[in-house]
């Protein structure tokens, strides 16, 4: 690849933890009583966890007041974390890891741009807390994904120009936040289809022939 960096998206990109937001949301839409499905949870890929929640409410009959999201979200969150508790060096896999590994060997700087709160706390489950020259995250950011923030500051704190990392995606709002930002993107999954997306491509190995 023509770039000297690479930004990754962690959720559904690095790791697998869309079960678990799943898990964890419909616990609490069930407690509410709100409809919430595997499509609904779909869109919420990238999103922030307020974000996610309002799209879940979308559904709910009830007016909430802003203590009671964060109430809810709260919840949400705290059966979230115990999930990722299940979590260990296992669940990266050898596809990922090995991946990584090439791309550090031919010189590239990898970072992490996830939308997530809890990004430190997975990078540790999967044993990779130390493994990033930089991790962008929903700590340090005000916009969440469409909004570039955090690829711009995962390439800041890369010290390089959006030119010159590529994104890499698994939701369609993280392809638009790549393309807001001015970098080139690789997708997988539903990020492979957008007709914004740099390089669809099948699997994480892929971008070793980009
Ligand atoms: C993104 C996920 O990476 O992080 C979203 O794709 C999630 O589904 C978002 O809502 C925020 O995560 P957290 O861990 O801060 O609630
Ligand atoms: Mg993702």
């Amino acid at each position: 690849m023509k770039q000297n960096g690479v930004i990754f998206d962690l959720d559904g990109v690095i790791c697998f933890t869309d079960k678990y937001h799943y898990q964890a949301w419909k616990v609490m839409a069930d407690a509410e009583n709100i409809y919430f499905d595997e499509i609904i949870n779909n869109r919420l890929r990238g999103v922030s966890r307020m974000a996610s929640l309002e799209i879940i409410l979308e559904r709910s009959e009830k007016a909430y007041t802003e203590e009671e999201k964060k109430a809810l979200a709260e919840k949400k969150n705290n059966i979230y974390k115990e999930l990722l508790n299940q979590m260990s060096p296992d669940d990266l896999s050898d596809e990922v890891k090995n991946t990584l590994d090439e791309l550090r060997e031919r010189g590239l700087k990898l970072a992490i741009g996830s939308s997530s709160k809890n990004t430190r706390l997975i990078l540790s489950r999967l044993g990779l807390s130390d493994y990033f020259d930089a991790i962008s995250d929903g700590t340090n950011i005000t916009h969440s994904k469409p909004h570039p923030e955090v690829f711009l500051m995962a390439a800041d704190f890369l010290g390089m120009k959006p030119e010159e990392c590529l994104v890499v995606e698994d939701a369609r709002a993280g392809i638009d936040a790549a393309v807001a930002g001015g970098f080139e993107s690789a997708g997988i999954g539903e990020a492979a289809e957008h007709e914004a997306v740099t390089y669809p491509i099948n699997r994480i190995a892929d971008l070793l022939k980009i």
